[in-house]
């Protein structure tokens, strides 16, 4: 290497990564036997969307992490062309995994296969093969990402993203009580849904106060500020009856997640009761991830942090989850006061806090020359710009607070961001690329001053 040259090393070390290759959707997000399991869609050998395989890492504290050989490959008749996204469960103290079998024909020509797969130990799995029909009547190949979970009454239900025949997206629900046999009950909406042409990795988070549905819809014009990725993942609220519909509450479709990549998430119910959320930080547009400096390195895309999800109070909120903060080194750099703040970062991976006694002015914070994190209080508007590693456009993308921000949170990796903003109440998930030897944190008022409580802790890498 010339001298000249600037070594880029944009590995991250508290996030998901493929040792190489391309991840995407988490999968099979559960907690069995006292270990989290979590899988995600896998290329082994390149960065495109190729030849899924079901990617496999377990933690018992999500700070030590063990990397198991794939739980599914695409090897079979019925998923020879990809083990695309699906979940699981625990039932008589075996692990099931429900998947999508991807399979090709010679011209190109798409079927779908819902199948399953056993494990004991939760290390080896037995495919099982499909368990529904098809193709189903009224809807196109476009059938997927099975997930499965206990109604109240002891049944079993499975949810699947699909595609009606008119091409618009929709979702199908299956019931079972023995997580082998299904029967159709048929769309979960009780009345259709105009919006996009395909709806992939549907979840349906339950919370005393209501149930989420949420989705990834594809499909969505830009709206203003709306809906600008080329997809989007979003919810609504309802609740959902014991007769497999989902009745919708007057209320539009919200997004998730403001940042720029951020998709396919997927939800489960920990041992202790918890909502976590893992989703992918990243989305599917082939010329982009195309240009994403690490496929220089030989591996594309990352999982975001785990998140704890709560509904109260009409509001969804996502927090990285709390084992987070044991990855914090000891003696964080700590300031309080009303000024503008240069800080140099000790390292690449903070967990930066910053924190007000009443309703923040507005402010920019500068990232290592490159993210701009703007705050209007007046229209409670939060505006996160970045360059497009690709076009080297500025973009930017915005969210609306409900609340006045009091707190503002900030997980950095050397090419990640995760923004949480009054715990959770909105949040942007994204990825930059810059010469990793700017470590530089500018934080500026815009206007009138107030005092601010900064905590800035380096954190360690999962071992
Ligand atoms: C979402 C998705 C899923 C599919 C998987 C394939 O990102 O397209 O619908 O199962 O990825 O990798």
């Amino acid at each position: 290497m010339k001298e000249t040259e600037k070594v880029h090393d944009y590995e991250l070390g508290y996030h998901i990564t493929p040792p190489k290759g391309l991840l995407n959707d988490p999968n099979g997000l559960v907690h069995y036997k006292g270990v989290y399991h979590v899988f995600f869609q896998w290329n082994q050998t390149d960065t495109t969307h190729q030849s899924k395989s079901w990617g496999h890492v377990t933690t018992k504290d999500f700070i030590h992490w063990k990397s198991h050989k794939p739980a599914l490959e695409p090897v079979d008749w019925y998923d020879k062309d990809g083990c695309y996204s699906g979940s699981a469960v625990v039932f008589k103290e075996k692990l099931y995994l429900f998947y999508t079998g991807n399979v090709r024909g010679e011209q190109g020509e798409r079927s779908s296969y819902q199948c399953l797969a056993v494990s004991e130990d939760g290390i080896h799995f037995e495919k099982k093969g499909p368990i529904l029909a098809f193709p189903i009547k009224g809807y196109t190949a476009h059938v997927r990402d099975s997930k499965v979970w206990q109604g109240e009454d002891g049944n079993w239900w499975m949810v699947l993203g699909a595609q009606k025949e008119n091409l618009t997206g929709d979702v199908l629900m299956y019931k079972s009580t023995n997580l082998v046999d299904w029967t159709l009950t048929g769309s979960m909406l009780d009345e259709p849904i105009s919006l996009g042409f395909m709806w992939e990795c549907p979840d349906l988070l339950k919370f005393a106060e209501k149930d989420v549905f949420v989705f990834s819809p594809q499909g969505l014009e830009a709206e203003g500020e709306k809906y600008k990725n080329i997809y989007q993942t979003g919810y609504f609220t309802g609740r959902f009856l014991e007769n497999g519909k989902f009745i919708k509450d007057d209320q539009p479709f919200e997004e998730m997640d403001h940042g720029f990549e951020f998709y396919a998430p997927q939800t489960f119910l920990d041992d202790s009761g918890r909502t976590i959320l893992y989703g992918w930080a990243g989305v599917m547009e082939p010329e982009v991830e195309k240009a994403v400096p690490t496929i220089k390195q030989g591996w594309l895309h990352a999982l975001t942090s785990p998140r704890e999800v709560h509904y109260k109070n009409g509001q969804l909120t996502q927090y990285p989850l709390s084992e987070t903060i044991k990855l914090r080194e000891a003696n964080p750099i700590t300031s309080k006061n009303a000024e503008n703040e240069v800080i140099h970062l000790p390292s690449l991976q903070q967990d930066i806090l910053i924190e007000w006694n009443s309703a923040a002015p507005d402010f920019v914070i500068n990232l290592r020359n490159e993210l701009d994190i703007h705050y209007q209080a007046e229209t409670k508007k939060m505006t996160v710009t970045r360059t497009n590693w690709k076009t080297n456009a500025r973009e930017e993308r915005t969210a609306f607070l409900t609340h006045e921000l009091t707190e503002l949170r900030l997980l950095v990796e050397s090419s990640l961001v995760e923004l949480f903003l009054n715990k959770g109440e909105e949040v942007f998930t994204l990825r930059y690329f810059v010469d990793e030897t700017n470590h530089l944190l500018n934080f500026k008022y815009m206007d009138k001053p107030l005092e601010k409580l900064m905590t800035l802790y380096s954190l360690r890498s999962f071992q």
